[in-house]
């Protein structure tokens, strides 16, 4: 008897090409333990999404108090005509962080001649799931799926009957928010090194706003965020065997003017010892974690910041609200 397919052949079946780089599982224990013995306790927010995560923010984006979803698909619905223009014919479209990829369809339903469609996720099933679906509602469009940590250099399945084909990423979300100015701006300029001279580069930034709006968005009334948050000490005890007792600590988001940034914390409500691994951690009650950074901008400091990582600025669009923004760039 045959072996049941795995995933592979299933995605192969359905004429998506998966390229898997096996992100993550290698170094989640690493960084939780680095991040957990750092003077300042921190872990890095790209863990969050786990199938469970993944499936929290979802919930979180259609939240009445997180505008940015609605906003940027609104700011791209209002756009697609002249984002089109740019991309032109041809081109190979790469989605950055691609979850459930709803916003693509947008762009997608204005752009009938592309080479190619490829989603990068660090999250396998949700990348694969949303690539089969994209795929099937598209039945004219080659999509490709790169499962890969995108912060790292990696690799991107080449369009095949077409020799040379210009690569237009779409980084949508704030996701860049992420990212601390610098490091942005490290990781934009790096990205050029994938993406090749020439290249498009249309992405989404959360622009600067009172800071009650920002408050509300990262601490719903329902606890989605909170759950979000919490969520990452679920995932280390599951995956890592650890004992964190998710109810002796509480999600916290704070504004900080100075550094236009959202923080997410996880604060321990006593003093309290957890294990993983075998290795012991002292919280004394009131210690944060330190779990994510949403950086906000205006639309100039993000296009100057764009220009210092070798890109053009061409477009900039916002809401009439000016609560986010969309914006054109080619690589030099
Ligand atoms: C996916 C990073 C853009 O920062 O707004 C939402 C993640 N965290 N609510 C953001 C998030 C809490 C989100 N990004």
């Amino acid at each position: 008897m045959k072996d049941k397919p795995k995933k592979n052949d299933l995605a192969e079946s359905l004429l998506v090409s998966l390229i898997d780089l096996n992100p993550q599982t290698e170094d989640f224990l690493t960084a939780v333990m680095d991040g957990l013995s750092a003077a300042t306790k921190a872990l890095p927010c790209k863990f969050f999404y786990d199938e469970n995560g993944s499936r929290l923010f979802e919930r979180i984006c259609s939240l009445k108090e997180y505008y940015p979803t609605r906003t940027e698909i609104s700011i791209l619905e209002e756009s697609v005509a002249e984002i089109a223009e740019l991309v032109g014919r041809g081109a190979h479209l790469i989605e950055l962080g691609s979850g459930a990829s709803v916003k693509i369809r947008t762009l997608l339903n204005a752009l009938p001649d592309l080479a190619q469609y490829t989603a990068v996720d660090i999250s396998r099933d949700f990348l694969l799931q949303s690539a089969v679906t994209l795929a099937s509602d598209y039945p004219d469009l080659d999509v490709a799926a790169v499962c890969a940590d995108y912060t790292k250099p990696f690799q991107l399945a080449v369009p095949q009957n077409r020799k040379s084909v210009r690569n237009v990423a779409f980084f949508p979300g704030s996701t860049i928010g992420n990212f601390t100015p610098d490091e942005a701006e490290n990781f934009l300029a790096g990205l050029t090194g994938v993406l090749g001279s020439g290249s498009g580069l249309l992405i989404g930034v959360d622009l600067k706003k009172d800071a009650d709006i920002l408050h509300a968005a990262y601490d719903d009334a329902d606890g989605i965020t909170a759950a979000f948050n919490l969520n990452l000490l679920s995932r280390i005890n599951r995956e890592l065997g650890a004992n964190f007792d998710l109810n002796t600590f509480r999600h916290r988001a704070v504004y900080s003017e100075d550094l236009s940034r959202v923080e997410m914390h996880l604060v321990s409500q006593k003093s309290q010892i957890v294990t993983i691994a075998n290795k012991s951690f002292n919280f004394a009650a009131g210690e944060h974690i330190h779990t994510e950074n949403s950086h906000k901008y205006s639309v100039s400091d993000f296009r100057r910041l764009c220009s210092k990582a070798g890109y053009v600025p061409v477009s900039s669009w916002t809401d009439r609200n000016d609560q986010f923004s969309v914006h054109y760039f080619t690589a030099k």
